[in-house]
């Protein structure tokens, strides 16, 4: 008879990620990031997101924003005062899952139209009014935060390569989706003009920009750690050999390039793989695709998770849940347990962890009777290093873009230039369900930093992470604004 918690813990030690590891991985990423500024890759591809500009906390206006990144789609709008403040007025509903999956691009885009028709009648009536009454009235700019990869040539425009995140219609691959949008826009005839694409990451950055004070360093990297995962960085121009389009030479700006980083490592040359990995894989929608993402986001977590549970359950020497028959329960169906469970499993410190042994019962479908204490820590040992793994994978991402975005000024005339070589801060933003609720996530990111030549233990302590809420509304409307005229 095996020990529930030996074998737990053995089955966790799957999950290790050494320094040694974190190193390799950031040097094949920074190799990726590279590569992606000489080529058009099908993998991390360095979207140009158009944002040149960064915003000050001045900014004045007002503008709409759409939200389509997950299961929920958000439409609002956005007063800037120009005073790092602002009021967000906002509805959110589900996106129906017909409409998630199915052929035709027409109906996720007339029902986003829709939405917006029905906020704007419930919380801009009289801007309606105003334009019924004079057709001269100016449109109102959206920005359009589509959290997909959609390869951007202009900052209002981008062609969507793949879906990600369960989503699947056929009909938008390789079609404009600004143009999709303000098509069903105009057939409703609502006086919005699609200003601007925005990825999630690239708004978390803009918002945590406005909303620092002037004194504060700007940030020049945003990240979510959410359903899925993105990161964005502050890139110079001069570095990127591969053709923007309408951005002739202008070697002395930078550019926030969107990495698509949930691609990194497709091939899987180095990340970690464990054979709940290579299921999860298997039986995903994507298989061969946004493999870092499938190791770090909360869309697979979960899953993750319960992948090893069952390994357990399914080993009768171990008599984990006392051998309870899992068969027809939800830890047995793919896809049944979503993330939470990782993160309550991590946060839960009680005697007899009767919070996790409560969600077991509720996500995992084990009657309360059948889940032990000590099959209760063995949950918990297995989250905690599924959740350390995906940790210390998002530090390993951000330190090397900052690496990378850096790059420029250590090959300038100050060497030493540089976090951790007597550098300036470098400032992050963050966004996310799994940073937001997972317990130490940034604890194990800081020590993946750490674990970086050229960042090592003083410049860890020079990167400064700010959980920036509000990316794909203020930071959405900034950069609408921005796009129409001088803020
Ligand atoms: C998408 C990115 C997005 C990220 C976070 C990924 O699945 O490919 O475009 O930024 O999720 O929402």
């Amino acid at each position: 008879m095996v020990h529930v918690l030996e074998h737990a813990q053995s089955l966790a030690g799957a999950f290790e990620l050494i320094d040694e590891d974190v190193r390799r991985c950031s040097q094949a990423f920074i190799s990726e990031l590279r590569l992606g500024l000489r080529e058009k890759t099908p993998s991390m591809c360095q979207i140009p997101t158009f944002v040149t500009q960064i915003a000050g906390g001045h900014e004045k206006g007002i503008s709409l924003g759409v939200d389509l990144g997950g299961t929920n789609l958000r439409v609002c709008s956005v007063e800037l005062h120009g005073d790092t403040t602002s009021t967000v007025l906002q509805s959110q509903l589900p996106v129906p899952p017909d409409i998630m999956v199915c052929d035709q691009a027409a109906r996720l885009f007339s029902f986003i139209a829709n939405r917006i028709e029905d906020f704007l009648g419930t919380y801009h009536q009289s801007r309606l009014d105003a334009v019924a009454n004079d057709p001269g009235t100016p449109p109102l700019s959206l920005g359009f935060t589509f959290s997909f990869p959609a390869y951007q040539t202009a900052l209002d425009s981008g062609i969507l390569l793949r879906w990600t995140k369960g989503f699947d219609i056929a009909g938008a691959v390789n079609q404009d989706v600004c143009k999709l949008l303000q098509m069903e826009i105009d057939i409703l005839k609502l006086p919005v003009k699609v200003a601007a694409l925005v990825n999630d990451a690239v708004g978390t950055v803009m918002s945590r920009a406005y909303s620092l004070p002037p004194s504060h360093v700007r940030p020049m990297v945003g990240a979510i750690f959410g359903t899925g995962t993105n990161g964005v960085y502050l890139q110079a121009l001069s570095e990127v050999t591969k053709p923007i389009e309408g951005q002739p030479e202008h070697p002395d700006r930078s550019m926030f390039m969107s990495t698509e980083w949930g691609s990194f490592d497709n091939k899987l040359a180095v990340l970690p793989v464990t054979p709940y990995d290579l299921e999860l894989n298997a039986f995903s929608v994507n298989p061969g695709d946004q493999m870092f993402e499938k190791r770090v986001s909360g869309m697979f977590l979960g899953e993750l998770l319960r992948l090893a549970v069952l390994d357990l359950c399914s080993d009768d020497q171990v008599r984990l849940f006392r051998n309870f028959d899992t068969q027809d329960l939800a830890v047995a169906k793919r896809w049944s347990v979503d993330s939470s469970i990782v993160s309550v499993a991590e946060a839960d410190n009680s005697t007899g962890l009767s919070v996790l042994s409560q969600k077991i019962s509720d996500t995992l479908g084990i009657p309360e009777d059948y889940a032990t204490a000590e099959d209760a820590q063995a949950v918990k040992l297995i989250a905690h290093a599924i959740g350390t793994r995906a940790a210390r994978l998002a530090g390993m991402a951000v330190g090397s873009v900052i690496l990378q975005g850096r790059l420029r000024e250590n090959q300038g005339a100050n060497s030493d230039t540089g976090p951790g070589k007597g550098g300036t801060k470098v400032d992050v933003a963050v966004d996310g369900s799994v940073v937001e609720h997972y317990p130490g996530f940034e604890v194990h990111m800081r020590n993946a930093l750490k674990a970086l030549d050229g960042i090592g233990d003083e410049g860890e302590s020079k990167i400064i992470i700010g959980h920036t809420k509000d990316g794909s509304s203020v930071g959405a409307a900034i950069i609408a604004l921005l796009a129409t005229r001088d803020i």
